[in-house]
């Protein structure tokens, strides 16, 4: 394979690790949703927006926007967005690059403007993290933040409605956060998070559709007691009966594959040695392109769940978290994405994603593409998460093609 990449995609990567510093953690990169390291993030952003020639402001529930105008007011507007909250201990390139990457397109425009604006944002929430809700900055510009969501809470028991007062927000301007009926089209770039571009050799993909979530919260309440005098059929452990669910939820999927099941966040109380695990709290979150075979599946998983608790006599609650089904994205944008990459000498497939993203919530509202960058040994949410320099600027160069195809798209004038 020939290597050729440009300084502008080696910027984007240093700009990636400069945001990687902003962090709640420090020697990692954790940067759940409107924490203070988000300040940083903002600034930062805001300097690179403004020299390409945006006006900038966070929205209300705090989304970096930048926009770039069109060469007349009333002109149609396309969307350019990722995420910039990151899971625990994060590399530096989940959701982040694809909006260093819409903002160095925007400077590879010289202030010269299109037929269309442009709009750069980075959403303030998409990994669900500090409240166990996805998408939160991505449903804020779909108009879908209710009373509901406001009043959820995180693990200190602030709402999310406070949390964005903390931050200098106001809830009662998340209305104007909704976009404008002339928004014609969605284009997210994100790295793949998977191994499949890396196996065939490929640098970006085309993604066809998004898989499809189940996530719930499971709570097993056993009985805590003296881990030296309860017999062992006398007792009532909360963790045996969330460990033997956890290892069928890993049967189950295994045997039911592509569908993918994950526990990844278990808690116990009391929490000592010598006590008998009184209580367990444990989360599920199960993936497939197929909402029947998801729902089919977390029904089953679930029952596996209630099995496993009523052996032992140990009480279980499951609070379901999200259903979300899996989203396809639009056609005529795949169609011009892979004529983008091929006029730009880039080979590319269709790939289905098994990562969540904010095009599932904007995709059933505006028209809605997106394209993924090989992940270097497949790794995601891990600290070495990591991108190839030369498939960052083959991104760069679909995606002028994109922009250009788009200036002589007609459909977008209907929206004008
Ligand atoms: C987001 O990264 C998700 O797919 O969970
Ligand atoms: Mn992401
Ligand atoms: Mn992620």
């Amino acid at each position: 394979m020939s290597v050729t990449f440009t300084a502008r995609a080696t910027r984007v990567i240093s700009r990636c690790r400069q945001l990687a510093a902003c962090t709640e953690v420090p020697g990692e990169t954790t940067r759940p949703f409107l924490v203070p390291s988000m300040h940083q993030v903002h600034g930062l952003v805001r300097n690179w927006m403004e020299a390409a020639g945006m006006t900038v402001h966070v929205d209300a529930m705090g989304n970096i926007r930048g926009l770039y105008p069109a060469t007349t007011p009333e002109a149609p507007r396309l969307i350019l967005a990722s995420h910039l909250d990151t899971v625990p201990n994060a590399g530096p390139f989940d959701g982040v690059l694809g909006v260093v990457v819409a903002v160095t397109l925007i400077e590879q425009l010289h202030g010269q403007p299109l037929p269309y604006a442009i709009e750069v944002i980075g959403f303030s929430e998409e990994e669900g993290v500090r409240y166990a809700k996805p998408f939160l900055g991505s449903l804020a510009v779909v108009g879908k933040i209710t009373r509901e969501i406001l009043a959820l809470t995180d693990n200190e028991g602030i709402t999310i409605e406070q949390a964005l007062l903390d931050f200098n927000l106001d809830p009662t301007q998340l209305p104007d956060a909704i976009l404008p009926q002339n928004t014609f089209a969605y284009l997210e770039l994100h790295i793949e998070q998977g191994p499949v571009l890396e196996s065939e050799d490929l640098p970006l993909g085309i993604v066809d559709r998004i898989a499809g979530q189940t996530r719930a919260q499971l709570i097993f309440t056993g009985q805590a007691n003296h881990a030296g005098t309860t017999p062992m059929h006398l007792r009532h452990d909360a963790m045996a009966a969330a460990a033997e669910w956890i290892t069928a939820v890993e049967d189950y999927a295994s045997s039911h594959q592509p569908l993918v099941a994950t526990v990844g966040k278990v808690e116990t109380l009391p929490g000592a040695t010598n006590v008998i695990p009184g209580k367990v709290t444990a989360s599920l979150d199960v993936r497939h392109a197929d909402d029947a075979i998801r729902k089919t599946a977390a029904a089953s998983i679930l029952q596996c769940a209630k099995t496993a608790a009523e052996k032992r006599g140990v009480q279980l609650t499951i609070n379901p978290q999200l259903d979300h089904p899996a989203v396809p994205l639009n056609s005529r944008l795949i169609t011009m994405l892979q004529e983008a990459a091929a006029h730009a000498g880039h080979r590319s497939r269709t790939i289905t994603s098994g990562a969540g993203h904010d095009a599932m919530i904007l995709a059933p509202v505006i028209p809605s593409a997106m394209l993924f960058l090989r992940s270097p040994a497949g790794l995601s949410h891990h600290r070495d998460e990591n991108v190839l320099p030369q498939d960052v600027e083959a991104a760069i160069a679909t995606a002028m093609e994109f922009l250009a195809r788009l200036r002589d798209d007609k459909t977008k004038d209907t929206h004008a």
